[in-house]
């Protein structure tokens, strides 16, 4: 059965900036903390069943047509194979990588391709797999040097989407969660490379040690 709208956080941000998913007067669930000490967003669960929902939506909207889904290295690997699974569809992967974050919270601004993609998707209907769809800047990029192949469709699948911190006017497709602008990390996101094998979404605090 597809909720409406995906589950709200489990915790709250301990400095006061976030408090989303419940209205004002409600009590605060105590935030789960992670081994590494950090505040849990979403757990493990929590991601499980949003991505079974979006891969039910998906399933439903390529109505029995092939999919070529495109993550976007290296965030988007664990979200990839797990989407993936979710779908019943016939599926094929590749993957492209762009330039990052580089090694702290901020965008150098400039997105650049360093990996292409391996088969040609022309007539094809394609899939971005994102992590998140944060200034839009990625997406808008692969977006437009996707189009220049004329796949047969184009859709976009972010797990998480910032709106607030949008530069390019661009939107997904399928969205597994709407944020504030918070730093997170875990399932595949990274904070200087650390952080992507955790199973949950946690929020990278800016006085967290390093
Ligand atoms: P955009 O081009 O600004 O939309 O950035 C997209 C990319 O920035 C994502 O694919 C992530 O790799 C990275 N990014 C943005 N926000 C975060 C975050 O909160 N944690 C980790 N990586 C992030
Ligand atoms: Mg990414």
């Amino acid at each position: 059965m597809r909720r409406d709208s995906p589950p709200a956080p489990l915790a709250r941000f301990s400095q006061g900036v976030f408090q989303i998913g419940g209205h004002s007067g409600d009590t605060v669930c105590m935030a789960t903390i992670t081994y590494q000490g950090l505040e849990v967003l979403y757990t493990h669960q929590q991601i499980a069943d949003r991505v079974a929902e979006m891969g039910a939506q998906i399933t439903r909207d390529m109505n029995g047509e092939k999919l070529v889904m495109v993550g976007v290295l290296k965030g988007a690997a664990i979200f990839l194979a797990d989407l993936a699974r979710a779908v019943q569809v016939d599926t094929t992967f590749d993957f492209v990588a762009v330039s990052s974050y580089g090694k702290g919270q901020r965008s150098s601004g400039a997105v650049k391709l360093i990996k292409d993609l391996d088969e040609p998707i022309e007539g094809k209907n394609v899939l971005i797999v994102e992590d998140i769809l944060d200034t839009g800047l990625t997406l808008a990029y692969l977006r437009k040097i996707f189009l220049q192949h004329h796949p047969r469709t184009l859709r976009i699948a972010t797990l998480l989407d910032k709106p607030s911190r949008r530069i390019e006017k661009i939107d997904a497709d399928y969205v597994g969660f709407s944020i504030p602008n918070l730093f997170v990390i875990g399932y595949g996101m990274d904070y200087a490379e650390r952080y992507r094998n955790l199973p949950e979404i946690c929020l990278m605090s800016a006085d967290h040690p390093e």
